[in-house]
């Protein structure tokens, strides 16, 4: 049992759609970290799920009904949001949506958000027609600028057999953002930062192509922990298979050249680019228009040329952002590291050694050593990729100081 929100009061604030029972799981969760969890339903929650299953797992009495006399104690709930560190709105319904962004108070669950005042995260799960509704849009939009941190809801099958967005967001991002909320330092906040991730993908012909087996994880978790921390984030995204990460601008591309038009067209609004993606050196000079057919060849020579050095390119742009390029390097690590600082003209190398056994390309943990224009070298230690992330984040958040 893990102990990160050990100690930690939150509320969960339940709402009537089909994802409710969801909510007794992420209740389970929140316990199993220890937190200390008290539910409170909206007015029509316990259509879908019971207030005594919610009570029997928490251990604590439901605040459901505003008036009925008995079944709630709510100057107790009253008294526990005052102490509360959080509250979860999970499943958050179209209906309890609008009341929370307008400030009605007809539910148990619409009561408490107005008289609590402290940080508040929201999980929206509907049907992908009534989240795309403007109402609804513009509803989450005003709880966002005050501040509630919203979950996005996923893409998938919906209850009802619709395709689209609306279902609710994995329980696990519900819980990484309710921890990121407790313990953030929005350091960031009112910063623009574009990151690239992933591969690129130069074809050959219409199936074949040259790549290398990038999995975007460690870009992927630098823009997260940008995000977590304020920032606004772009990220431009090479063929990747993770999950689209929510509050995240994601630009899709493939080849190099399609990154560089990214990258391109959203460096001049950012104020920190970060490239971690491992783009092409070398693309095919023709695209076969046909697959190419063996042809009783016993050997082939394709003809290469350079593709765009994206970093060069934008680094020769540059007004006043700050700019981390990432080299991948099986030798001479730190010296490649330092000629391509000076090379590119950037401020930070993050040399990652991919020859290393069980680390880099496809793994979750990465070792890396930090180069900086002033000619210091940190070596960071193996750690989990989001960990590597928090502390490149921290070392950019010095040098923006300094
Ligand atoms: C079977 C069923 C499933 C529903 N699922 C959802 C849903 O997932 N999201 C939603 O916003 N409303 C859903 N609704 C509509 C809400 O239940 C309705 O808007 C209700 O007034 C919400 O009340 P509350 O916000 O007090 O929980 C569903 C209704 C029914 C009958």
């Amino acid at each position: 049992m893990s102990d990160s929100l050990s100690g930690k009061s939150i509320l969960l604030g339940v709402c009537g759609g089909i994802a409710c029972y969801k909510a007794v799981e992420l209740l389970r969760m929140l316990m199993k970290e220890g937190a200390e969890v008290s539910v409170v339903m909206s007015g029509n929650a316990d259509k879908f799920v019971t207030p005594l299953t919610f009570q029997a797992l928490s251990g604590r009495s439901v605040y459901h009904n505003t008036f009925e006399a008995g079944s709630s104690d709510s100057m107790d709930h009253i008294a526990f949001a005052k102490k509360a560190d959080l509250l979860i709105v999970a499943p958050a319904t179209a209906n309890t949506i609008a009341k929370m962004a307008n400030g009605l108070a007809d539910s148990a669950l619409s009561n408490l958000f107005l008289a609590y005042d402290g940080p508040v995260v929201i999980a929206p799960a509907m049907n992908s027609v009534m989240f795309e509704h403007p109402a609804v849009k513009a509803n989450i939009a005003l709880l966002k600028e005050r501040g509630a941190k919203i979950v996005d809801p996923e893409e998938g099958e919906l209850a009802c057999g619709a395709v689209g967005t609306g279902r609710l967001a994995d329980l696990d991002d519900i819980l990484f953002s309710t921890r990121s909320v407790l313990t953030r330092n929005l350091d960031f906040t009112g910063l623009q930062v574009l990151v690239t991730a992933g591969p690129t993908r130069e074809f050959i012909d219409p199936v074949r192509y040259i790549s290398n087996p990038s999995s975007g994880k460690m870009g992927y978790a630098i823009a997260e922990g940008f995000r977590d921390r304020g920032a606004k984030v772009d990220l431009v995204s090479g063929p990747v298979s993770l999950k689209k990460p929510s509050g995240i601008e994601i630009f899709n591309c493939v080849t190099a050249s399609e990154m560089n038009d990214w990258v391109q067209r959203r460096f001049p609004h950012c104020d920190i680019l970060v490239m971690t993606a491992a783009v092409g050196d070398f693309a095919p000079k023709t695209i076969q228009k046909e697959k190419m057919k063996k042809g009783g060849r016993q050997s082939l020579n394709l003809e290469l040329h350079a593709t765009v050095d994206i970093l060069k390119s934008v680094a020769q742009k540059r007004t006043t952002q700050y700019i981390a390029g990432f080299a991948a390097e099986t030798e001479n690590l730190i010296e490649s590291a330092k000629e391509k600082l000076v090379a590119k003209d950037v401020d930070m190398i993050v040399a990652n050694d991919i020859s290393a056994p069980g680390i880099g390309f496809q793994s979750n943990v990465n070792q890396v050593s930090l180069v900086f224009k002033n000619g210091t070298v940190e070596r960071l230690p193996r750690a989990d990729k989001r960990e590597i992330a928090d502390t490149l984040i921290d070392r950019i958040r010095g040098e923006l100081k300094a």
